[in-house]
């Protein structure tokens, strides 16, 4: 049975907005010590549709010391409560509960997140699936989390490493995927043993919250999942409480290089564990030896998912100048025949708006720079206001130039920068050009290619041939200013445990 609070004026404001489905785990109050909370002030602030910019809920505004008092709670929960005594198989339980609960809400979850994030139902369902692939690989992997035992080089000696949880672990996570950023975090910190608090963005925290509800019904023990929302006001503030309380042991961020690099300096005082997923810049490389309408296919998947808005997204191509001209129309034909924007809510929509008003202006004015000093625009190239405040054509740009903004920039829209190239070490040394690494994809037929590019690239993601390559059995993570740490995976469960060495010497041989 799942716990039901939410208040009166909450449900009526939730059923004129959900008509159909996602009402049951609507939640208007954050999910602190096993119970539901409001802030201590009392203060709440607005979520709105990105469709409309009408209000779908309203969520506490909680503040440092609200914050300080959800880490205590998961402090004590992980020093002394029922979960700090479960054995692995019984985590492993718990998530697999989670993941079932989840799996049978995946529609409704999959509504609240489009009403909130504005992306389209399909998109939608595939987050909830994919972001519950997640709870369930963890689920898996608690009962693998073994220690060692190692040859001793000195006589009557047991050598043992110990793999403990680390501690409180404080989860911030974006708003692009406010499902699945969720579950590769926590889904790991939890199969270690740890306890959580997250903090959901500022934009999205409905999805969340809904999440906090199932973890409940899935027999998580109290303080041991914890969430808390903040309205960009105290953001920052409740940011630094995490990074800084010496009850927390492991940040795990996933957003911008720029908050990246704040909470990477605010963590060093208490010497976290530190998880840090940020940026990217990814080049899409297209040889001449490649399967074009392969190729075109990558680039709508990678380009388009989210409406671009994506760490992992196309930011880059370049495409040989033996197939630029061929590989430009064919994406142009699938973007005008495939790309229908619109209430992600409505059936035949595929892509939805931009996610807040910040977004779509730095959108606008990166393509208005590029036209103005020259590039060619092939579709789009403009916001359309007729379908909603958020909304921007998918956008396709050739001749672009180092000189212009968004040549050197994460778009996070739906825009597409295309430039040409003849030489194989002359587009290694651009696609690197860049402060970050997460994720560049290439296509060639050449296998010899294939071997010498991917391991040239520096990303720590490649897709050769494929254009989404996320998954929960891969290591999901990039290098130089993209972050530190590996997500997904077996390695993911690295963020969340230390490892304790335990020399046992003098031991006696048989007398
Ligand atoms: C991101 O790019 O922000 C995460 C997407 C993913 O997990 O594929």
């Amino acid at each position: 049975m799942l716990a039901s609070n939410i208040s009166s004026q909450g449900r009526s404001l939730s059923s004129q907005l959900f008509s159909k489905r996602g009402l049951s785990l609507l939640r208007n109050q954050c999910f602190v010590d096993g119970e539901w909370r409001d802030a201590a002030s009392g203060d709440r602030f607005e979520i709105l549709n990105p469709v409309d910019r009408t209000v779908i809920g309203r969520v506490p505004d909680m503040g440092a010391a609200d914050v300080s008092s959800a880490i205590d709670s998961a402090h004590v929960a992980f020093k002394n409560g029922p979960y700090s005594k479960t054995t692995a198989k019984e985590r492993s339980d718990f998530l697999r509960n989670w993941y079932n609960l989840m799996n049978n809400h995946s529609e409704d979850l999959a509504q609240i997140l489009t009403k909130e994030n504005g992306k389209s139902l399909a998109e939608s369902r595939a987050e909830i699936k994919y972001g519950n692939s997640f709870v369930e690989w963890f689920s898996e992997e608690a009962r693998r989390i073994n220690g060692e035992i190692l040859q001793t080089p000195v006589a009557g000696r047991e050598l043992l490493l110990l793999k403990e949880p680390a501690g409180v672990a404080a989860l911030i996570t974006p708003w692009n995927f406010p499902f699945a950023m969720i579950t590769r975090k926590a889904g790991a910190a939890l199969a270690a043993g740890c306890t959580c608090v997250i903090k959901p963005s500022e934009d999205t925290p409905l999805t969340a919250l809904a999440m906090a509800e199932l973890a409940a019904a899935a027999g998580f023990p109290r303080g041991t999942f914890n969430v808390v929302t903040t309205s960009p006001k105290n953001s920052a503030l409740v940011g630094k409480e995490l990074c800084e309380n010496p009850k927390v042991r492991v940040m795990s961020f996933t957003g911008s290089t720029g908050v990246g690099k704040i909470l990477y300096r605010q963590c060093a005082s208490t010497m976290k564990r530190l998880s840090l997923e940020l940026g990217g810049n990814a080049p899409f490389v297209v040889f001449d030896s490649a399967d074009i309408d392969l190729a075109v296919s990558g680039a709508m998947a990678s380009k388009f998912r989210n409406t671009g808005q994506a760490c992992v997204s196309s930011n880059r191509f370049f495409i040989h100048d033996k197939i630029h001209d061929d590989f430009v129309a064919k994406f142009v034909a699938r973007i005008k025949s495939e790309i229908k924007m619109g209430n992600g809510c409505t059936e035949g929509v595929t892509h939805g708006p931009l996610i807040k008003e910040s977004q779509l202006n730095s959108v606008s004015e990166l393509v208005n720079e590029a036209l103005s000093k020259g590039a060619k625009l092939h579709c789009g190239g403009k916001a359309l206001p007729d379908l909603g405040p958020l909304f921007f054509e998918a956008t396709v740009l050739t001749d672009v130039t180092k000189e212009m903004k968004i040549y050197n920039t994460e778009i996070f829209g739906p825009v597409a920068v295309i430039n040409k190239f003849s030489n194989e070490a002359d587009v290694i040394k651009e696609a690197n050009d860049t402060p970050v690494g997460l994720a560049g994809y290439f296509y060639s037929k050449d296998i010899s290619q294939v071997f010498r590019v991917a391991r040239k690239l520096e990303v720590g993601m490649v897709g050769v041939n494929e254009g989404a390559i996320s998954c929960t059995e891969a290591a999901f993570g990039g290098v130089k200013e993209s972050g530190i740490g590996r997500e997904g995976s077996h390695h993911g469960i690295d963020d969340f445990v230390d490892i304790k060495y335990v020399c046992i010497g003098n031991l006696v041989d048989q007398k």
